[in-house]
């Protein structure tokens, strides 16, 4: 028996990286998955990997920078399954050319509309329903990057990820009336797939020293777990070897 058993948790994001090992452990706690993300196939990928384990999984491909998008999907997967327990609002980019030297307009709208909009509109669509249900809990995949400036994710993406863990704290001050939990999880450097979006490659040695994707999907499906009185405002998990520590130790030295 799982402590998820027939809950029902939508993950976005879920076709890769975090998202992908947050669906599958969240699955082999016993909850029912809906796996959104642009691109069909690596979310059938992924829904086929938790039905080889004994698990439950839809498939539910949607943009999530297009609001009507979201608010469709969001009503559809409550019109199907009854209700949204858990989100798992992950989903997120990065771009190559980030920093103040090079970013463009249209690339600070990418950063705003990818990770901040687009989390803004799920938690919104999910609101309603879970405000109905009596409850239930969100995740908000921010990052390091949301608590700290400089380094290797650029200033479009850092202010993006600050406004989403200051959106997941407004969603407790506001909905905990609600039976509402909401937790910002800031993660350190992962190795999936978002890394290719580096200027600067990462070696094979770097990428095997940081965080895996199977470390986080574990914190959110211990998040997940926890009981109804208790809320993981915020959660920073970072790789033990902190490459931004690490340089800031070096150029000390
Ligand atoms: N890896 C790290 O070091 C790290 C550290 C801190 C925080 N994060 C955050 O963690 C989250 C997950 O990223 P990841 O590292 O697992 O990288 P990833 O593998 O690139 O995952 C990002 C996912 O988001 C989906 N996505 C992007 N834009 C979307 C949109 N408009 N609509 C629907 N889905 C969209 C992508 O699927 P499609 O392309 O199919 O849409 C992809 O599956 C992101 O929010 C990222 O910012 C990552």
């Amino acid at each position: 028996m799982g402590q998820l058993d027939g809950k029902i948790a939508w993950v976005t994001g879920a076709g890769s990286g975090i998202g992908e090992a947050a669906a599958l452990a969240l699955a082999g706690e016993g909850a029912v998955l809906v796996l959104t993300g642009r691109r069909k196939e690596p979310l059938e990928e992924v829904a086929a990997k938790i039905k080889a384990a004994g698990g439950k999984a839809h498939v539910h491909p949607c943009d999530l920078t297009v609001a009507a998008e979201v608010d469709a999907a969001a009503e559809q997967i409550a019109q199907r399954l009854g209700r949204i327990d858990i989100l798992v609002s992950n989903a997120g980019a990065n771009i190559v050319d980030r920093h103040w030297n090079r970013i463009t307009a249209e690339g600070i709208d990418t950063l705003i509309h990818f990770n901040l909009s687009s989390a803004m509109y799920v938690a919104r669509a999910v609101m309603g329903i879970m405000r109905a249900q009596g409850g239930g809990l969100m995740i908000h995949t921010a990052s390091m990057a949301g608590r700290n400036t400089g380094g290797f994710s650029g200033p479009g993406y850092q202010a993006a990820k600050h406004g989403v863990v200051a959106m997941s704290h407004s969603i407790n001050q506001e909905e905990c009336v609600n039976g509402i939990r909401s937790t910002a999880l800031l993660p350190g450097e992962v190795n999936t797939p978002i890394l290719k979006q580096r200027p600067n490659p990462l070696s094979a040695e770097e990428l095997a020293r940081m965080l895996q994707p199977e470390d986080t999907g574990e914190v959110i499906r211990w998040i997940a777990c926890q009981p109804k009185h208790v809320c993981i405002n915020e959660m920073w998990v970072t790789p033990a070897w902190n490459r931004s520590y690490v340089a800031a130790l070096q150029r000390k030295l």
